[in-house]
């Protein structure tokens, strides 16, 4: 099975994650990116801000034909118990009918429920199908740890 893995990164976990899944899978990788970054320490009020009323921001143009790949993994660090907005544009951009996603997160803290509901309804209106999910705590987690989470939840997506 052909595997995407989109993802947005503000501070390298998300990428870290998503090279981990794209070389396990296979997969090709493709990074959003914002056209203009907010700067730390910024990011955290307007960014979190942008992120609790489910916005999105400029992103460079993608390049990508779906119809390539049957299942899509979408990665994104969570803001203010939610998708970053990077992400959310490419979500509302894109329409996913046909699709299989997983959506992922990497967070400082251990609670993902609400930016996994968050994210699963914005990808079903954009007409996707949300086959799995998981989701990685980064803060003060040596890299290798996260590689090594990173490896044990896409075990069940390497048939
Ligand atoms: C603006 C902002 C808001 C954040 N809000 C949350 C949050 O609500 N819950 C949480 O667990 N982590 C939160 N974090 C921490 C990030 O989710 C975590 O560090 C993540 O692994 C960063 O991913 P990245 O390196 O790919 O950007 C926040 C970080 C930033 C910069």
């Amino acid at each position: 099975m052909k595997s995407l893995v989109v993802y947005y990164s503000l501070t390298g976990k998300t990428r870290l994650v998503s090279q981990v899944i794209a070389e396990a899978l296979n997969a090709t990788l493709l990074e959003i990116e914002e056209r203009r970054p907010i700067p730390m320490p910024f990011v955290y009020l307007s960014g979190s801000f942008a992120a609790f009323m489910n916005r999105g921001s400029k992103i460079n143009p993608v390049d990508v034909d779906l119809k390539q790949y049957e299942r899509i993994f979408i990665g994104s660090p969570i803001w203010a118990s939610r998708p970053a907005p990077a992400i959310n544009s490419f979500i509302y951009k894109t329409n996913f009918e046909g699709r299989s996603i997983i959506p992922f997160f990497t967070m400082g803290g251990n609670n993902a429920e609400k930016a996994l509901e968050n994210i699963t309804a914005k990808i079903e209106k954009s007409q996707g199908k949300v086959v799995g999910s998981f989701a990685i705590t980064s803060y003060r987690v040596p890299d290798e740890e996260i590689i090594a989470r990173a490896k044990e939840a896409i075990k069940e997506y390497s048939s």
